[in-house]
């Protein structure tokens, strides 16, 4: 495919109600993160964008639960969220949030525009009010008996117990969930956005303009298009938002999924001020590629509801990828926020200092790309142990203790290589291509895997061909096989700087390496001088892993607001 002339990327905003756990981070923040990494090595201009979502009813519930206000709270994550995310190495140019002044008027001008071209419908509709709170109940804020099990305490949205989606009208004997009072029937005005009259240009737009994206992507829009779609309200009554920018419409407040999109724009505002640059092409030069990285959950705001507004606007361009994971297990169970179930990406951070890499790693090689996977501390041991420590670690060991014991520390000559050493060298020129499409197709698993591969292929060829023999009785050849396997491991370098950029940042400084963008070739020289060796990977201990499960189970019993 033709290279575009820059790169929009976003990932999606994660919510400011709570930290973040793995799941998130498998599911968009390290694929996205790759992504962009990958591209910049490739000398491409992109920009990376994320921010706190700081609206909606969770934030609020969130608040309650902690005896806090909403602001508090908002504050509170996006500072725990954005350290963490820093601490995995997520290399966004900008973490955002939507409490921003720029993001206010970006949203309430979207909104603006779309009622100026006569885009939205207006319904009264009875919802249900709180006679006591004086307020209008979001589908959260009412709990009641399920329907379908029979679960005391489903709230309007869903039966925690059974799984069931529910509307609010369903719940048998409901109940406010703020005050208690039975709630009453009160006529509200909305505004809403027409999705049904979108529906023929969608279906024409993705399933047959976009047969490339993935498979669960493609897949769940289609069920969503065969559904048919419906009108949807895009504003809320609700005290916790972004006003609804008209004078008819006091009191009420932007639907946070209606908002927190316009936050990537927004947030590219803000960091092309930064930059002295103009921030429109970036989200209106058709040459531009805009990739949106989320998880299922998230797919049908990305792939139906963001670009019918986008779409109804005018001026902007649309989404050309969206590559949604799917869900990340825990030790064989789902993960959840309320029954703590979830290992926390700061206690992660602060129970393994400098491992950042480590988890990068472990979450690629799991990622949840087509279907749902597992993390279990056990797998985290044994690719730590048996991938990290045993093949790349013990490959860049091997080769520097042996070059710094025989050749002073300098990188020796090739002299008369082998069929077999040229084989190898020719290898690694094919590596590039083989690993950057494998990213490009948003395989990052199977990119990572390529990458290692040849870091497995170095301790083959070292094992094959035993320089540690040869030092006795032929140096010269010694020297050239190290020089050989030098070149492979600045070569992995490269090739695993989108997925392990501290890792490989320690390799090129021992490997003396000036140039690490994609494709570079012939990147060590003989008579370069090599840093000394530093360990790249520990071995990581059964009772470290032990701690880490009994934490999780201890957890895990624990009675936690979600
Ligand atoms: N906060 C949402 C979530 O965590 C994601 C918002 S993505 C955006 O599921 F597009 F709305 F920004
Ligand atoms: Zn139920």
């Amino acid at each position: 495919m033709a290279h575009p002339k820059r790169y929009t990327v976003t990932a999606a905003l994660p919510y400011a109600n709570g930290p973040i756990h793995l799941g998130h981070v498998a599911g968009a923040y390290l694929p996205a993160d790759i992504y962009v990494r990958y591209l910049r090595q490739k000398k491409a201009t992109v920009v990376f964008i994320t921010g706190s979502d700081e609206h909606g009813v969770p934030v609020v519930i969130r608040a309650q639960q902690e005896g806090s206000t909403p602001q508090k709270v908002v504050d509170k994550y996006h500072t725990l969220i954005k350290e963490s995310l820093q601490g995995l190495d997520i290399s966004f140019d900008i973490f955002a949030r939507t409490s921003s002044p720029t993001h206010y008027e970006t949203a309430a001008n979207f909104f603006k525009t779309l009622h100026e071209k006569g885009i939205f419908e207006v319904y009264e509709t009875e919802q249900y009010y709180d006679p006591v709170c004086n307020q209008f109940l979001s589908d959260r804020y009412i709990k009641g008996r399920c329907p379908s099990c029979n679960h005391p305490d489903a709230y309007g949205d869903q039966c925690e117990a059974c799984g069931r989606t529910l509307g609010p009208k369903e719940l048998i004997d409901p109940v406010s969930a703020i005050s208690g009072a039975k709630p009453i029937f009160r006529s509200t005005k909305h505004w809403y956005l027409p999705l049904n009259k979108y529906e023929n240009w969608l279906k024409k737009w993705i399933l047959e303009e976009h047969k490339d994206f993935k498979t669960n992507v493609y897949g769940q829009c289609k069920g969503w298009l065969e559904q048919g779609l419906q009108p949807r309200a895009v504003t809320r009554d609700l005290a916790w938002g972004i006003p609804v920018p008209l004078s008819e419409a006091t009191g009420k407040v932007l639907y946070v999924w209606f908002d927190a999109p316009i936050g990537y724009i927004s947030a590219t505002k803000e960091w092309a001020k930064t930059q002295q640059i103009d921030w429109a092409p970036f989200w209106q030069d058709p040459d531009t590629r805009l990739v949106h990285f989320l998880g299922k959950d998230n797919i049908v705001f990305h792939c139906i509801i963001f670009p019918i507004m986008l779409k109804a606007h005018g001026n902007f361009i649309l989404p050309q990828q969206v590559p949604a994971n799917e869900f990340l297990n825990l030790e064989g169970k789902k993960i959840s926020t309320s029954r703590n179930h979830a290992v926390w990406l700061h206690d992660y951070l602060a129970d393994f200092p400098g491992k950042a890499d480590v988890l990068r790693y472990v979450l690629c090689t799991i990622a949840p790309e087509n279907k749902d996977s597992d993390f279990t501390w056990q797998d985290f041991q044994d690719k730590n142990n048996r991938e990290l420590v045993a093949n790349l670690g013990n490959l860049v060991h091997r080769t520097f203790s042996l070059v710094h014991r025989y050749f002073g520390g300098c990188v020796p000559p090739s002299i008369a290589p082998s069929a077999a050493d040229q084989a190898l060298l020719a290898r690694l020129e094919d590596a590039f291509t083989e690993v950057g499409n494998a990213i490009e197709a948003f395989k990052f698993k199977e990119a990572l895997q390529l990458a290692m591969g040849y870091a497995a292929l170095g301790n083959k060829y070292l094992t094959d061909q035993r320089p540690w023999h040869l030092v006795k009785s032929n140096l010269e050849e010694a020297g050239t096989v190290l020089h050989i396997t030098l070149q492979l491991i600045a070569t992995v370098a490269l090739l695993i700087k989108p997925f392990l950029p501290t890792t490989s940042e320690k390799m090129a400084h021992m490997l003396g390496l000036q140039e690490t963008s994609w494709g570079s070739t012939n990147l060590v020289q003989a008579g370069d001088p090599l840093a000394p060796p530093i360990v790249l990977f520990e071995k990581i201990e059964d009772d470290v892993i032990a701690a880490q499960r009994k934490k999780l189970q201890n957890r895990s019993t624990e009675t936690v607001v979600a």
